[in-house]
Parts: C-alpha cells; structure tokens; sequence
C-alpha cells in the first residue's frame, strides 16, 4: 500500500490504474479510523479495483472555537488500518496541499444544509461549505467511480448527493450503515473524548432511538408520541441541541410517518457533541425500524437502512 501526500503523486498513480482498466473507490476520512470506516474500505475494497483512503482534518469544517486542534490525529495507526483491511492508497495531504494562501472558492449547497446540523444559530451552513468543498476538491483529485459515507452522518450524506446531483460529478456516493459498538453507542472519532462516566450517559442517545424504532414497529406513526418517548430516554445527557423526524430525502420535518423518515439527534455528554440517527420505513415491503443496536453486517433491518440510501 502507498501512503501519498501530494496531487500530483496521486494523480499519476491513479492515471496508470485507470489506463489499467481498473475502477477508483474513494472513502474520504479525517482519519482516526475506526470499524465505521473500516467498513466503508471494506466494501470500497469489494466494488473497486483500486481503493483510495484520504486522512485530512479538513479545517473549513470546523467553526471557530471547535475541536480542530484536539481533533485524534493517528496517521501511522490509520496507515496500518487501511493497509490491513485492503486499502491500496492513502492520501494524507499537508493544508496547504489541499488549500493554496489565496485559495477563494466555496462549493455551497442551499436548502438542506439549513436545518438539523445546519440551523444558523450554530453556523452551520459554514461547517458544511467546509464539507462540500473539500469533498468536491477531493472528488476532483481523486476522480473516483464510487465515494463512500457512512450513513450515522445523514445529513452529510444528503447535502453530498444533491452537490454530486447538482454539479454532474461522475461519481457514484454509496451510502452505509452506521456502525455500533456492542451497547448501542454509534462509532465516531469523538467517542475518544467521552470519560469513562460520559461513555454510559451517552448510551441515552442510541436507547431513545431504540425506543422511537421499538414504537413504530408497533405501529405509531404520530411524530409528537414518538419524540415524548425518545425525550423520556434523553434525561442522562447534558442537552439535546435537536431531536428532529424529517423526511429522508428533503430533510423537512415531518408530523405524521408516512413515507422514509430521519430521526436525528444531537446532544451533548460533558464537552462532547454527538450525533445520531435510524430510518424509518413505512412502505408496505419494509415496514421495519431500524434496530440501533445492530452492526451492518448482522441483520436483514440494518440491510433494509442500506437499501434505502
Ligand atoms: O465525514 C467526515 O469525516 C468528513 O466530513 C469528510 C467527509 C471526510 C470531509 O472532510
């Protein structure tokens, strides 16, 4: 496996893969890797016949006064992971590979990026021009047949789709399951800030979208019963910044589940910020929750999240 760190050295090998008729598989990470990344290289590996890992702590993501610079930065661990698991390429470029001094263009996706994640009050329309735009950079560099996003970013993945929709990019998003540890919790790079303490109040998260799946297997569909059972899980975290059902593809709240619906949620344990998510499915051939305590791998409801996307 090549560990690379400029365009043109990425550009070249990739060239020569391409004339090899060999397709590009592309899992953009800011590194700190763990099975949720894993699995996306894993199935990157299956798909492609050349995988590209990229390891960048994007700066234009991150809004003032939030985790850049104690961001895990594990490049060596990451490295071996990705060598492990099938990975033919790492790109971990310097900042100034990626963004020159003057560097003035924004790729910006409207509507969307204004709710959930996005809702002004938190600037977060700036955190995902920050994402669009390296995604687009990265897209450009690496001009993969097939990009791959976990799902327990939901929002991410929408606002990716409509960019790639949006701009004609030739590249297939491919969308996978959240993974979670054995209780629950969904796997993240920021789960390496939660205590001890922390680690277990945070469990409130993934037990509130149980019990939102565990209702609409049973038949609830009114989104106000559904959020009073999540809220009445939420007591153990610090505070909920949102608890939202949208719908899938326009990420407009919802009242009623009638057709595929996100339930979100962010919340902060200690200084940690969370998020997560399931999807809910009412059509007649999939009418399953999501079970928030599966792995990708083990279950025909975790399969059905992935149809779905
Ligand atoms: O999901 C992430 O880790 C980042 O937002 C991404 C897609 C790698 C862009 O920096």
């Amino acid at each position: 496996m090549l560990t690379l760190t400029t365009v043109d050295e990425l550009r070249a090998e990739l060239d020569a893969a391409r004339l090899g008729g060999r397709s590009i598989g592309l899992v953009p990470t800011m590194g700190a890797l763990h099975e949720g990344h894993l699995s996306l290289i894993d199935r990157s590996v299956a798909e492609n016949g050349v995988t590209v890992v990229t390891v960048f702590v994007n700066p234009t993501q991150f809004r003032p006064g939030e985790d850049l610079d104690a961001y895990p930065r594990q490049l060596a661990d990451d490295v071996a992971l990705a060598s492990e698991r099938g990975a033919d390429i790492v790109f971990a470029p310097a900042a100034d590979e990626v963004y020159a001094d003057d560097h003035s263009t924004t790729v910006s996706v409207g509507g969307i990026t204004e709710s959930l994640c996005g809702a002004p009050e938190r600037r977060g329309h700036q955190h995902f021009d920050g994402v669009t735009t390296v995604v687009a950079k990265l897209f450009n560099m690496v001009q993969p047949d097939r990009a791959y996003f976990g799902q327990k970013d939901a929002q991410q993945l929408a606002v990716i789709r409509r960019m790639v929709r949006d701009l004609n990019f030739r590249t297939a998003v491919i969308a996978c399951p959240t993974v979670r540890e054995a209780d629950g919790l969904a796997m993240s790079s920021r789960n390496a800030y939660l205590s001890g303490k922390e680690r277990v109040r945070a469990l409130a998260i993934s037990r509130a979208l149980r019990a939102v799946s565990e209702s609409f297997l049973a038949g609830e569909r009114e989104v106000t019963k559904l959020a009073m059972l999540a809220r009445a899980e939420l007591f153990d975290v610090d505070s909920v910044e949102y608890l939202e059902m949208v719908d899938f593809e326009t990420l407009e709240p919802v009242s009623e589940i009638t057709d595929a619906t996100l339930v979100a949620i962010a919340a902060h344990v200690g200084n940690t910020r969370l998020i997560d998510n399931i999807l809910l499915d009412p059509s007649p051939d999939n009418s399953s929750g999501i079970d928030p305590n599966t792995t990708p791998r083990e279950t025909p409801s975790a399969i059905h999240q992935s149809r779905t996307l």
